[in-house]
């Protein structure tokens, strides 16, 4: 096992009712800017609950953070930030607003000229404005994380920032709300934290037997609730364990002392970037083509995968070569196709590009190994057309 620090600050306040925490958990004297997105928290009952709750905070608001958040919006956000002297951030959304919302944290204290800077010169944060989430959709544990993907559609960028200083205060994790996401995106969030788990997990065998467990515990629990999630997302069971699947699918414990991939989100954030594919739809693309490329250098980790998780049984070739295929078959149970060419007609020249972006990036050894290259990227990327 790799030696680790293990640091996360989130106040996570889990369950029915815990928005009533909020008036206590933001200072009283605190100038507060709620940001949200397009409006969905306004159908649901979360807006009211939210604006409730801080009925005697003085509270601006800043809607409209769309999904995938762009820099031209935030800025915008920004501004307003900074002409009234906001002094904490409250994020009511998905993954996009928490992001964004993120971005705004430390820009706000961001020195340089140009905030884009922060993601395009991977500048690490330590200081930001202080803010806290209510989260509305659960997939990316953002709201229990130190990371951010923002989009700049004029340069065709998705990229990432990080830092200690980008943990929420505090998350108001509520299970009741998810009886109001849309069947699109209850798939979406069971497949972006099945791949968080993959990424952290799918790599090859090490002594970490407890992480193995855990990220085995998590992927079970994901394929046994999908089906009734996707049937009843008003069942407070199924949604509370969904809820905190995804949060623990992402939080930081389970990449502690193992090696970790990411190799899958690096090329899915290219496909958003190009064609605005929802960032999970990136993943189930993706994933089955990059296992099949690196079969030989993850197959006794696909195999552990396939028996424990899968209950798979036969010669790790096999069960290994199974687990990828049955692996697809779950995402596309969920309504989620796995090839680019479901998604757009005009992917043929797209492998090359995606390669070149990385590239730009100098993201040219991806994998545990760091060993996929460029020219990789584009083998793979050939395979999903
Ligand atoms: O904008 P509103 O009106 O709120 O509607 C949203 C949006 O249209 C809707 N929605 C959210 N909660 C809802 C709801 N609709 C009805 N009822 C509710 N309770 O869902 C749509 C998608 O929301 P979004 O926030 O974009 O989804 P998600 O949570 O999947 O976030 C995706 C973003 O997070 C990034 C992705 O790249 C993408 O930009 N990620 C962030 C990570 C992190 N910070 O750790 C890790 C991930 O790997 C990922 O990269
Ligand atoms: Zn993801």
């Amino acid at each position: 096992m790799n030696n680790f620090n293990l640091y996360n600050p989130v106040n996570l306040c889990f369950g029915k009712d815990e928005h009533r925490q909020l008036s206590s958990l933001i200072p009283k004297d605190a100038k507060v800017l709620i940001t949200y997105g397009g409006g969905s928290i306004k159908q649901n009952g979360v807006y009211e609950k939210v604006k409730g709750a801080l009925k005697n905070h003085e509270v601006l608001e800043f809607g409209g953070i769309e999904p995938n958040p762009q820099y031209s919006t935030l800025l915008r956000a920004l501004a307003i930030i900074k002409a009234e002297k906001i002094d904490f951030l409250l994020a009511v959304g998905g993954g996009s607003v928490i992001d964004g919302t993120k971005f705004l944290a430390s820009a706000a204290l961001f020195e340089g000229e140009e905030p884009w800077d922060i993601l395009a010169k991977g500048i690490r944060t330590t200081k930001a404005l202080p803010f806290g989430t209510v989260l509305t959709l659960p997939a990316t544990g953002s709201e229990m994380n130190s990371g951010a993907v923002v989009s700049r559609k004029e340069i065709g960028q998705k990229r990432g920032m990080g830092g200690p200083g980008l943990f929420p205060q505090f998350s108001i994790s509520d299970p009741t709300v998810v009886a109001s996401i849309p069947q699109r995106q209850l798939a979406n969030g069971l497949v972006d934290a099945f791949t968080h788990v993959m990424e952290q997990y799918m790599t090859y065998p090490t002594s970490a037997t407890l992480q193995d467990r855990i990220s085995e515990g998590i992927l079970s629990t994901l394929i046994e609730i999908a089906p009734k999630l996707m049937n009843n997302p008003s069942d407070y069971g199924t949604a509370a364990n969904f809820m905190w699947s995804c949060n623990m699918a992402l939080n930081g414990l389970i990449q502690k002392g193992v090696p970790t991939d990411w190799s899958i989100h690096a090329i899915g954030h290219e496909i958003t970037a190009a064609y605005n594919v929802d960032h999970a739809r990136t993943l189930a693309i993706v994933l089955p083509s990059l296992y099949r490329f690196k079969f030989e250098q993850k197959q006794a980790k696909l195999a552990q995968y396939g028996r424990r998780v899968l209950s798979l049984e036969g010669t790790d070739f096999d069960v290994a070569h199974e687990a990828i295929d049955r692996t697809e078959d779950f995402f596309h149970s969920l309504g989620i196709e796995t090839k680019l060419g479901a998604y757009t007609t005009d992917a043929a020249s797209f492998p090359k590009h995606a390669a070149a972006q990385l590239e730009s990036y100098g993201a040219t050894r991806l994998g545990e190994h760091k060993d996929i290259t460029p020219a990789d990227v584009i083998t793979i990327l050939n395979a999903t057309l």
